[in-house]
């Protein structure tokens, strides 16, 4: 008989219970066209984007994850996309100033949301910066993303409200346009991401800081495999991210694959619909 003893390959990677932030697609289409994913006179189905969305959301809350929601508002389809609207750090908000006129309303949707929980220290960009899908916190420092939406100075004004680190990195491919679209951050001081996304001085970054990173092939990255959220084990993505599911198992990681079909022709998936909250929410559930 074999023995039911034998330690597991690479136990060490522990998850962390998360708390995140979440909007229902309730009023998700594609009605305009700002990534080169979005095609308007594509049909949506809003009834199964919903579908979708709430499988991601229960299995966080099977992972024993805590999830917060905001409410989504008529005429913002985009608010789906919640780790546009902020990053949190401890318990200091920077909330997003987005690049196009379509989304700048959620910016103040999101600052209310914040407010409304007591957080000490709400501030809104003053140069455009587009939340999580551009800032990416991990361990002591943060990644941070330009070229596309997040303006270069966002980062340095990031620094400062934040009180961390800021790596910033340049985005060269038009398909891979926030930063969470080509690097997802997997442990405090482990990422995957696909280099050719990047600008060659920013690959030269990477490669220093992360020798042993995970690197994503172009067709891992143009399903949105790297659109991925991690708990420190279990790495939620795209089903369709084969060969990363298969480094990511070999690492001792768990991917688990998650289907957004809907919500990758608004051009974002599982990482775009999640804000990390970093802190418990004041008066909140925890
Ligand atoms: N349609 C949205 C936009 O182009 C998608 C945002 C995806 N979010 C993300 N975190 N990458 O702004």
């Amino acid at each position: 008989m074999p023995s039911q003893t034998q330690p597991r390959t690479r136990a060490r990677y522990i998850a962390r219970p998360r708390h995140y932030l979440m909007c229902r697609p309730t009023h998700f289409t594609v009605s305009y066209r700002i990534n080169p994913w979005m095609v308007p006179a594509k049909p949506t189905d809003t009834a199964l984007a919903v579908l979708q969305w709430e499988r991601l959301y229960e299995l966080y809350r099977e992972l024993g994850h805590t999830v917060e929601l905001i409410e989504p508002e008529p005429g913002l389809p985009d608010m789906v996309y919640s780790a546009n609207g902020a990053t949190v750090v401890d318990d200091r908000v920077l909330v997003a100033s987005f690049r196009h006129t379509e989304r700048a309303a959620e910016g103040p949707a999101y600052r209310t949301w914040f407010e409304q929980r007591g957080y000490p220290v709400v501030h809104t960009a003053s140069h455009t910066n587009e939340g999580e899908g551009d800032f990416l916190v991990a361990g002591d420092r943060i990644l941070a993303g330009t070229g596309f939406r997040t303006d270069l100075a966002a980062h340095a004004e990031a620094e400062r409200v934040l009180g961390r680190p800021v790596v910033g990195l340049t985005l060269v491919d038009p398909r891979f346009y926030h930063l969470d679209t080509a690097l997802a951050v997997l442990d405090d001081d482990e990422i995957m991401y696909y280099p050719a996304a990047f600008s060659p001085e920013s690959r030269r970054t990477l490669r220093e800081l992360y020798p042993n990173a995970v690197i994503a092939t172009d067709a891992d990255a143009e399903v949105f495999g790297l659109n991925a959220v991690s708990d420190g084990r279990h790495v939620l993505l795209s089903p369709q991210a084969g060969g990363l599911a298969d480094q990511l198992a070999e690492r001792g990681f768990e991917p688990i694959g998650v289907d957004l079909s809907e919500l990758l022709k608004g051009g974002g998936s599982v990482k775009c619909c999640t804000l990390e909250l970093r802190h418990p929410v004041p008066g909140g559930t925890r």
